[in-house]
């Protein structure tokens, strides 16, 4: 098993400050920050784009792990790899080419990752489990942070952990949504490996303490 890796979601830092949140987490040793896009149309929400992307990449080293919640995430792929994306991470629940749009981001020199709501069964991704670097089960509904976590995603992770396990495959597990250190300890019974946590992450008293703790979870 992985050990667990936490990836602080900017999404909860300061967004007029950026730069400074990408600082704080290479500070604290970790090596990868979550990006959250969001179009207003898949999710009802929006944030950034490729530009910030681009301006991160300029301004840090860290592994750029992009969510991408939009309707034609295959119009958009291009874009955030050209920008310096280290990862893009697709939904399956908008009807696109799926594997096309998978394999046309490892060709971009991309890692690829598939994401599922919380209400899309794990076998939808089942088709899929040889052909990404990540999945991304979701805890809570997309588009916001702050929300509860979602408990009824636990047997959906372990799922997809025994599929990785009897099929002998190397693809991260990763959470999003309501992690904090005791819901994290829950996913990673579960199976989970990586762990996405904005409002927790940024808006803890002491983050290098939070880190500390999470690598012991
Ligand atoms: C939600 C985003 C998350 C968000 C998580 O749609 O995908 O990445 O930043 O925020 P918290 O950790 O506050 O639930
Ligand atoms: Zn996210």
């Amino acid at each position: 098993m992985l050990p667990p890796l936490l990836v602080p979601s900017i999404l909860a830092g300061d967004h007029a400050r950026l730069a400074d949140s990408a600082a704080l987490v290479g500070r604290l040793g970790l090596p990868w920050i979550h990006v959250d896009i969001m179009d207003g149309h898949f999710v009802p929400n929006l944030t950034f784009g490729p530009g910030t992307v681009a301006a991160l990449r300029r301004n840090s080293p860290l592994f750029i792990d992009v969510h991408l919640m939009l309707d034609e995430p295959a119009r958009y792929v291009e874009a955030f790899a050209t920008a310096g994306a280290s990862q893009i991470s697709i939904h399956i629940e908008p009807a696109y080419d799926h594997a096309g749009t998978l394999a046309q981001v490892r060709r971009l020199g991309c890692k690829c990752g598939l994401v599922l709501n919380p209400d899309t069964p794990a076998a939808a991704a089942e088709p899929f489990l040889a052909a990404v670097d990540l999945v991304l089960v979701m805890t809570v509904q997309p588009g916001f942070g702050g929300q509860p976590f979602r408990r009824d995603a636990l047997p959906k992770i372990a799922q997809l952990d025994a599929w990785r396990r009897d099929r002998r495959l190397a693809f991260r597990l990763e959470v999003d949504g309501g992690i904090d250190l005791a819901t994290a300890g829950d996913c990673r019974a579960a199976g989970a490996d990586t762990f996405v946590a904005g409002t927790s992450f940024f808006g803890a008293d002491d983050p290098a303490a939070f880190a500390a703790a999470f690598a012991r979870i």
